[in-house]
């Protein structure tokens, strides 16, 4: 039964989705689907209700372990130009939730608009920053929103101000939704000193965090007052390896997929860090990545 003929976007059949997460793990997408427009999202998700097949919104897949037989179900990308569309008005930048975060930071620069800096590096899209309120100890991607345009999932449109959202530690109250665009508020600055701001997170980054393979960032969050990757490394766990997976010599709280890695090495490996915590500093680790099953 074809299903998804009525829809208008692409859809594909057992669509790997390894090429589509940071990580480069993760089985295929029984479906995988990009909405043309809202009334394509709209028929979507009403079809995935009629026929009882769960859906998953992916954004740039950098926050996210895909298991290795993949997900029987749909994974939606927004990333129609529409969805992935930046416009900017007085000190308001107006983004889709499929922009990527270092194209609003670079067309911030270009519009003098400073307050988003500390996203550089970060490789995620809006919309998946927003759900997670993406940001570094501090400063954090919520206190910029203005308003957000969301979509329930039975298609309504709704416009959310400041006050009705919930942004926590790297949590809102967001994930009933499916983004469609934010509205940010930044402030004027000169362009030489925006761009001074990006260099010096970057520098930061580059320097404390392993880019030379492919992982999903920090694995956990932070307990209160602590690091979760200081409390890795005071495990003596940096290098530690499952299968093709293996704790950064760099940073403790990343994951690298040395070679080939699969979800369920990367998954022991969690495993095994959160026991040797827990024993060591009496510290339950909670996972900061999402993981599809
Ligand atoms: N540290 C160690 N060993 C390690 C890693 C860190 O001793 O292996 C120490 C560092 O020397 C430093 C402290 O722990 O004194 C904190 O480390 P770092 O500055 O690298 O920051 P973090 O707390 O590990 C957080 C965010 C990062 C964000 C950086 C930016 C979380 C879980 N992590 O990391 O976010 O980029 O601050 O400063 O909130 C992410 O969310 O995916 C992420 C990478």
């Amino acid at each position: 039964m074809s299903w998804w003929k009525e829809l208008r976007g692409k859809v594909k059949l057992n669509y790997s989705l390894r090429n589509h997460t940071t990580f480069k793990i993760g089985g295929p997408a029984k479906f995988f689907f990009e909405p043309e427009d809202l009334k394509d999202l709209k028929l979507l998700l009403s079809l995935s209700n009629k026929h009882k097949i769960p859906f998953f919104v992916l954004g740039a897949g950098s926050n996210i372990l895909v298991n290795d037989k993949g997900i029987n179900g749909i994974v939606i990308r927004l990333n129609s130009p529409y969805l992935k569309k930046i416009i900017f008005k007085n000190n308001y930048i107006e983004a889709g939730s499929g922009a990527m975060l270092h194209q609003v930071m670079y067309l911030a620069t270009r519009h003098s608009l400073s307050g988003a800096e500390f996203l550089a590096g970060i490789p995620g899209t809006l919309g998946g920053a927003l759900v997670m309120n993406a940001g570094i100890p501090g400063e954090n991607i919520g206190d910029l929103v203005e308003k957000i345009m969301v979509m329930d999932y039975k298609g309504n449109i709704k416009t959310l101000n400041k006050k009705d959202i919930k942004f926590g530690y790297r949590s809102s109250n967001l994930s009933k939704y499916i983004i469609l665009k934010a509205r940010l508020k930044l402030i004027k600055e000169a362009k030489k000193k925006i761009k001074h701001n990006i260099n010096r997170y970057l520098d930061y980054r580059h320097a404390a965090q392993d880019v030379s393979l492919p992982s999903a960032g920090c694995i956990f969050k932070n307990p209160k007052a602590e690091s979760a990757g200081r409390l890795i490394d005071l495990c003596g766990l940096k290098g530690k390896e499952i299968g093709g997976a293996c704790v950064s010599l760099k940073h403790a709280n990343f994951i690298l997929n040395l070679k080939c890695a699969k979800a369920g090495d990367v998954l022991k490996l969690m495993n095994l860090i959160r026991k040797r915590v827990k024993n060591k500093f009496n510290i339950n680790l909670e996972t900061e990545i999402k993981i599809w099953k």
